[in-house]
């Protein structure tokens, strides 16, 4: 762990500049909007630790896959979310020194994301070699109100010299994905120009053809008047530049400002994409930095009107949770239904910005409860777009008959991951693709999208469980051999009690969900059934023999499900007792030991439990709760949320708060020590759950919002905000009482503690009590 970054309810704030730690703080000053991100790079030239890192939504490109043996099925390549051109590019050289904070003394530093208004900022004084001071103060965004564009102000003032200071604000294409697997550049040169104060660079992908149009504007002002510059245009191989050398006197301020857009043929036409970037930078230029400052100031207040969750007492939970609903905004604003969340968003290349189950298992809540229902909309949509791709995968390993596998990693709805033994055998991803159907009209009642497009999705799947289970004469059950739960930490296991619950599950949702269909639409019913040749009589027939006779692991003794056949012939340890220094297990053990312990990397059998709740009564989610927490290293970021979820459930209030802090602080802390990598967004959206399914206890139980909350011991006081069907709600818990505040012009009706409660438009109910937890 580490905590340099000091506690503040809206600000992250890392005071001196810990050059060692630059890159996790790098990954956690990232700005996005939802079509654009970038980490919290330097400006000007910087030749120590760093990762420069730009992303366009949706532009990537299929590595081609590297393995030490080739399997048959496995995919050709790993998409990447490409490192593009980097737009915030100022080089910056007083006479003839390089500003570079690797090489001089720096005072004063300060970097500090403002997650309230949504900008990132900089200030420090650089003593250079020759002794000369130079105060520099930094401020940019991408903006959320046009997602095309961003803005630098860029301000020098030389404290203890006059000199002639050389500005060269660029932009640079010349740029590498460091986590490419045969060290090739992705991009091609297609056009640049350069004009007075002005740079634009369109690129190329290879293979897959993108063009990314980037443009810059630059202004100068000094002592608050704006000037004329000289500039030499800068062309070389993918870069653009303006250069200009301008007379700086001492205590004389500097200001340089930098518009910058990125126009992608994702949304534009490559053959008129420089013109548009002209255009765009033309606006934007217009409206200025400050006005377009204020815009993003009042944009980002609205979003936490809604999304907003407040904790009094305690600064460092304050500052988590703000922390991940900020960066999940900057992620995914669900306006455009061909994105998704990468696992790191625009914070970093692990993961390749690609599309896991983690969006449905875990992001799909936050969006249920925070955005406009078109939103999860797009997230399912997105999905049923793959269908064809999805059966197609199945086919190639040979499933038939319009059965779906949907991929672990994708895209495009291909699969790209090739480590066979998630590829082939993490199968689990399907049923959350099942379940989020499930989730999704449980939480908005919008039961024509299991007409339109629901069913069609949930059969296919069904079909893949359907042929992916076998008979087991010995058992005389059926069983799921050879697959890997969510805890990768073991592999090839058979009957993984979550899979084969999620499985069985999956069967009867959608049994279910042809009877309610043809309620609802018998036409639509028949038609999709002849488009998918579904046999009804004798699918539905299969699936139920499954449904009632599927193997589940258990111990009789312990009255616990077991996470695999074997998993009681592991040598059962705690993790108290892994030696100290030792983890996390994946950076510091042989993969053979890890797959041979006991430990769990990540929820798994509890994962089950925290999806179907409602199936088990509370001893039995305590007993298994108490026999896998344990043994539970917390190794995947998507843990310990569920972990607090159910420890709250259970009254472990302690638990669940150290369960709580340890995913809203995951990053900002660096706790599992890879936050160089980038930031784990989408299990930010598990400390959103860990909070409000957590502490506020919210459900949604036959079209009704259920609530049960608590505030933890040491906070005064927590209020966090949902919609719910057209209506929004704060919740606000303190120690001895529960208010519910309804903002909408119709009334509320809600099970508090099990009572019914209705809050009238506009008003508030408040209730003295709180969930009884020890
Ligand atoms: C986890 C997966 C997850 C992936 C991306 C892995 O470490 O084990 O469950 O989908 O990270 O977040």
């Amino acid at each position: 762990m580490k905590q340099y970054l000091k506690h503040d309810p809206w600000l992250i704030v890392e005071e001196d500049f810990h050059r060692n730690y630059n890159e996790i703080t790098e990954s956690v000053m990232s700005l996005g909007n939802g079509r654009m991100g970038q980490r919290g790079n330097f400006e000007e030239h910087f030749s120590g630790k760093t990762l420069q890192g730009n992303y366009i939504a949706g532009v990537y490109y299929p590595d081609k896959t590297r393995v030490g043996w080739w399997k048959n099925g496995y995919p050709d390549y790993f998409a990447k979310v490409l490192n593009a051109a980097n737009w915030i590019g100022i080089d910056i050289t007083i006479e003839y020194e390089s500003l570079d904070l690797n090489t001089c003394e720096v005072r004063d530093f300060r970097r500090v994301l403002n997650m309230r208004e949504g900008y990132l900022e900089r200030s420090f004084v650089a003593v250079l070699k020759s002794g000369k001071e130079l105060q520099v103060n930094t401020k940019r965004f991408c903006s959320i109100v046009d997602d095309e564009a961003g803005a630098i102000r860029y301000s020098l003032t030389p404290l203890n010299f006059d000199a002639k200071i050389t500005v060269e604000p660029y932009i640079d294409g010349n740029i590498r994905n460091r986590d490419s697997n045969y060290d090739e550049t992705f991009w091609d040169e297609v056009r640049k120009e350069t004009a007075y104060g002005e740079g634009y660079i369109e690129l190329r992908t290879r293979k897959t053809g993108f063009h990314v149009c980037s443009g810059m504007c630059v202004e100068i002002e000094q002592n608050g008047v704006r000037v004329d510059f000289q500039s030499q245009p800068i062309r070389r191989e993918k870069y653009v530049a303006n250069r200009m050398t301008l007379d700086c006197q001492q205590g004389q301020e500097t200001v340089i400002y930098k518009y910058a857009v990125n126009l992608s043929s994702l949304n534009h036409d490559p053959d008129f994409m420089v013109g548009e970037a002209h255009k765009s930078i033309q606006r934007i230029t217009r409206k200025g930095f400050d006005r377009m400052l204020l815009d993003q100031q009042q944009a980002w207040a609205d979003k936490w009107k809604t999304n907003d969750i407040t904790i009094e007492g305690d600064a460092a939970a304050q500052q988590g949770i703000r922390f991940c609903i900020f960066q999940l905004n900057q992620t995914y604003t669900g306006e455009d239904e061909r994105l998704n969340i990468g696992p790191k968003g625009f914070t970093g290349e692990k993961y390749g910005g690609s599309t896991y189950w983690d969006t449905e298992a875990y992001c799909l809540p936050f969006y249920l409860s925070t955005a406009d229902q078109k939103v999860s909309r797009n997230l399912l949509r997105y999905r049923y777009k793959h269908l064809e791709k999805a059966i197609e995968n199945a086919r190639k390993l040979g499933f038939k008959a319009g059965a779906a596998l949907y991929p672990m990693v994708t895209m495009n709805g291909e699969e790209c991951h090739n480590e066979w033994e998630i590829t082939f055998e993490e199968i689990h991803r399907n049923g959350a693709i099942a379940y989020a159907i499930y989730d999704y009209i449980r939480y908005t009642g919008d039961e024509n999208y299991l007409v339109e497009y629901g069913l069609e999705v949930l059969i296919a799947i069904s079909r893949f469980w359907s042929q992916r289970v076998n008979w087991s004469e010995a058992k005389q059950q059926y069983v799921m051999l050879g697959v890997t739960g969510p805890n990768e930490y073991e592999n090839n296991v058979n009957n993984n009690w979550y899979t084969n619950y999620l499985a069985t599950w999956t069967l009867r949702y959608t049994i279910e969900a042809v009877g309610r269909v043809k309620e609802l639409n018998h036409e639509k019913f028949n038609e999709l059934c002849d488009r998918i040749h579904f046999r009804e009589e004798k699918e539905i027939a299969t699936a139920r023999h499954i449904v009632d006779h599927m193997y589940f692991p258990y111990d009789e003794t312990r009255q616990v499900f077991l996470q695999q056949e074997s998993f009681l012939d592991k040598e059962l340890m705690t993790v108290n007792e892994i030696p100290k220094g030792q983890r996390p297990l994946n950076q510091h053990w042989s993969w053979d030991r890890i797959l041979r312990s006991c430990f769990i990397k990540q929820a798994d059998v509890l994962q089950g439990i925290y999806f179907f709740e409602d199936d088990f009564d509370e001893n039995t989610i305590r007993r298994n709760f108490d026999f896998y927490e344990p043994m539970t290293v917390h190794e995947s970021s998507l843990s310990p949320c569920v972990h607090s979820v159910l420890a709250s459930k259970l009254g472990m209030k302690d638990k669940a708060y150290e369960m709580y802090l340890r995913t809203a602080r995951l990053d900002l802390d660096d706790y599992n020590n890879d936050t160089e990598d980038g930031c784990h967004i989408t299990s930010m959206a598990g400390s959103w759950l860990a909070v409000v399914k957590g502490f506020g206890g919210m459900r949604i139980r036959n079209d009704q919002v259920v609530l049960n909350p608590y505030c933890p011991d040491n906070w005064e006081s927590l209020a966090f905000k949902i919609r719910f069907r057209g209506a929004l709600l704060e919740v606000k818990v303190t120690q001895t009482d529960v208010t519910v505040q309804n903002f909408s012009g119709k009334p509320v009706e809600i099970l508090l503690f099990n009572e019914t409660v209705s809050v009238a438009p506009n008003s508030k109910s408040r209730i003295e009590k709180t969930a009884e937890v020890d």
